[in-house]
């Protein structure tokens, strides 16, 4: 029987590298990002590519407090399991706390925050019943460390990073078959940019960033391994045990050494 899974921001960037990556897999897929013709061609396109396989697509803005469980009540309606829930759509902001609008920072809070925690209740509920279930937190490097100038970002990529372990320690200790991975991807040049006004930032052509398809396929082996948490870089998993024992403050001097260049008056 066909696996199914549930990518939200399935539209561009990681969601889109991971939709056709499962779609090649031969999974049937679900997928959710924010209504717009970028939304109905992606939709299109998969379908072409990829005869063999059934997608349920469903347009909405899951930022709004009740969009989760329409999308919930969609899926049941249609009477299909969700075998991986991939936790993906998310934006930044960028600048000064003060200058950011607050709107859009709380926008951002219920994306990245409140909406991944409301589908992984409904995913944890259904895949213990069924006994099976995987599901992946897109977090980010950024979580690391607080961070100057993309302050509500970084929080918001720490609660999804300290909940997706904490998540899997929880489930591994009653040896639950439902497994969890968190991924902390590096900068990579996608729309995240674009929408975070980030077009000037250093952060997506350094050395530290990386590429959609690298982070793309180290999520999928992560996946594959039933991984704890992926970090898809090549210097973090070399430099970690160092950076552990460095002061907090000498690690949020380096964040804001790289996110205040270029940062618009
Ligand atoms: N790019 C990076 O440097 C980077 C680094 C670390 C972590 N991440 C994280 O990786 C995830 C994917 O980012 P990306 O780089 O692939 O960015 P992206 O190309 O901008 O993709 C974001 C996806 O989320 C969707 N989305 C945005 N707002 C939404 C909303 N309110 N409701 C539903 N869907 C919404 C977008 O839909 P539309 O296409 O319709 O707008 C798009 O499909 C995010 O959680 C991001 O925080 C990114």
């Amino acid at each position: 029987m066909k696996k199914t899974v549930l990518i939200t921001g399935g539209s561009s960037g990681i969601g889109l590298a991971l939709v056709h990556r499962f779609a090649k897999a031969g999974y049937n897929i679900v997928l959710s990002a924010l209504p717009g013709t970028e939304f109905d061609e992606v939709v299109e396109q998969i379908l072409r590519a990829y005869p063999g396989i059934e997608l349920l697509s469903h347009p909405l803005d899951l930022s709004k407090t009740e969009a989760p469980a329409q999308l919930w009540t969609l899926i049941q309606d249609n009477q299909w399991s969700i075998d991986v829930l991939v936790n993906n759509a998310g934006f930044g902001t960028w600048g000064e706390v003060q200058r950011i609008d607050a709107e859009t920072d709380l926008e951002m809070i219920n994306l990245n925050i409140k909406a991944v925690y409301s589908l992984t209740r409904l995913a944890l509920d259904h895949m213990q019943e069924r006994k099976s279930g995987h599901i992946i937190f897109i977090a980010s490097i950024a979580a690391f460390q607080p961070n100057p100038y993309m302050a509500a970002y970084g929080a918001t990529k720490a609660f999804v990073r300290s909940f997706g372990l904490a998540l899997y320690h929880e489930l591994k200790e009653k040896k639950s078959p439902v497994s969890v991975t968190t991924i902390c991807p590096p900068a990579i040049p996608t729309a995240f940019q674009k929408v975070a006004g980030m077009e000037q930032s250093a952060l997506f052509s350094g050395w530290l960033s990386s590429d959609v398809e690298t982070v793309a396929n180290a999520i999928w082996k992560g996946y594959q391994k039933k991984s704890r948490q992926v970090i898809p870089t090549w210097y973090l998993p070399l430099v970690a045990p160092f950076t552990r024992l460095l002061p907090e403050s000498l690690s949020i001097w380096m964040a804001k050494r790289t996110l205040r260049k270029n940062l618009p008056d």
